[in-house]
């Protein structure tokens, strides 16, 4: 059956997988092995020359991870997923596989604190020019577009700061401006509420360590594009360049965290819109960056581009670091922990733990508050939750 013609839902649960091929078998097996017996010779040859298709040896592919990779694309759109061992393995085998020692990289103002850190400390230091410019202001984009740009790079929502970016208008600036491709960390949203390759985008990354898996057992990433492209992801960036490869058994948890993705994200979604509410008229609060609230300044944006706002929300706090500090070391059920997307409810203060990377000075620049508070919301009850965001918040005004 093919099961691109079923809804999200289903394809979560059933893409990329047949049981009648497994002996029935409900789940898929795992594929435990790092290599792979060939009948002969030729056979290993036509393998290593893509003349033949079959398994090689598990850092270019294995066949539980290549479930996990069809239900990816599945569920994205896409022709074909590339898996990785961590969501940063997925953006450096991009990066590694498209730029060379001159060539241009645009990114957005505001990225999570590593992949800050890699674009705009380390690259420089290989020749590679990269600029990060305000993606909300396409005039400034265009005029940095040229023949040498090969990859325009960012995240929407940003981590963490909850800014967006027009995937659509910044997709056809781009395209009709230089040979670049677009990449999308869509790592908040997940394929259930956007699918940037429908936008116009050529690459989604995703850290599946955060919803995609969504029980905080895993550290995966992935690539969603083109099949041609996703080739030469896996036989010259991962194979060759990163090795940033996936374990079988992160690609069982993986495809076991799927089937309840939409589920869990509804239920995320519902949650985070009644706790940014809570907190916009919470005294305490200076300011509330969640897509969900009509103050959000693109919140039209986010109903043309989003399903729904997601369970990620960012807050200011009146009396800036110290006070956001007060308040999540007051916290009692929310977990203080950093990533996202997990069951748990994680609440975490990005200058000083995901955005460290980036000087005080680059915060600054990059639009991140020093004060800025970054909840995950969980899947708990919604008043328990509430109750323990209230008595941080008075615990702060204390
Ligand atoms: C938006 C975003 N992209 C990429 C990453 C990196 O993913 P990983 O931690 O799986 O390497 C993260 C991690 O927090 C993230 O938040």
């Amino acid at each position: 059956m093919n099961t691109r013609s079923l809804s999200l839902a289903t394809q979560a649960i059933h893409s990329g997988y047949r049981p009648m091929s497994h002996q029935g078998a409900l789940n898929p097996p795992i594929y435990w092995s790092s290599t792979y017996a060939f009948e002969s010779a030729a056979q290993g040859a036509a393998r290593f020359a893509g003349e033949e298709p079959g398994m090689v040896y598990s850092r270019i592919t294995n066949p539980t991870v290549q479930m996990l990779e069809e239900r990816l694309a599945a569920l994205e759109g896409g022709e074909a997923a590339l898996a990785f061992g961590s969501g940063m393995g997925a953006i450096c085998t991009l990066i590694w596989t498209l730029l060379r020692p001159g060539d241009e990289l645009l990114v957005d103002l505001t990225l999570y604190g590593c992949t800050h850190a890699l674009v705009s400390h380390l690259l420089p230091e290989f020749g590679i020019v990269t600029r990060s410019l305000d993606f909300t202001r396409p005039e400034e984009l265009r005029q940095h577009l040229n023949a040498r740009t090969r990859l325009v790079l960012f995240e929407t929502p940003a981590n963490p700061n909850m800014r967006l970016v027009d995937i659509a208008a910044v997709s056809a600036l781009v395209h009709a401006h230089s040979p670049a491709l677009v990449a999308v960390d869509s790592t908040y949203c997940t394929p259930c509420l956007q699918r940037p390759l429908e936008l116009g985008a050529d690459v989604v990354v995703h850290s599946l360590t955060k919803y995609l898996n969504g029980h905080g057992d895993v550290i995966a990433g992935a690539l969603i594009g083109r099949s041609e492209l996703m080739a030469q992801m896996r036989l010259v960036g991962l194979k060759e360049l990163t090795g940033a490869c996936m374990s079988p058994m992160d690609a069982f948890l993986v495809l076991r965290g799927l089937k309840t993705l939409p589920v869990r994200m509804e239920r995320h979604c519902r949650t985070a819109q009644a706790i940014a509410e809570f907190l916009q008229a919470s005294p305490q609060v200076a300011a509330v960056h969640y897509p969900g609230l009509p103050s959000h300044p693109q919140y039209e944006l986010a109903r043309r581009q989003m399903a729904a706002p997601g369970g990620m929300i960012a807050f200011d706090l009146h009396g800036g670091v110290e006070a956001g500090r007060r308040f999540i070391d007051a916290l009692q059920l929310v977990t203080r922990a950093v990533s996202l997307g997990d069951a748990e409810s994680l609440a975490q203060h990005p200058a000083s733990m995901t955005h460290s990377p980036y000087s005080p000075e680059e915060r600054q620049r990059h639009l991140i508050g020093d004060g800025l508070v970054r909840l995950s919301v969980g899947l708990e009850d919604e008043a328990d939750l509430v109750a323990d965001l209230r008595q941080a918040l008075e615990a702060v005004a204390l």
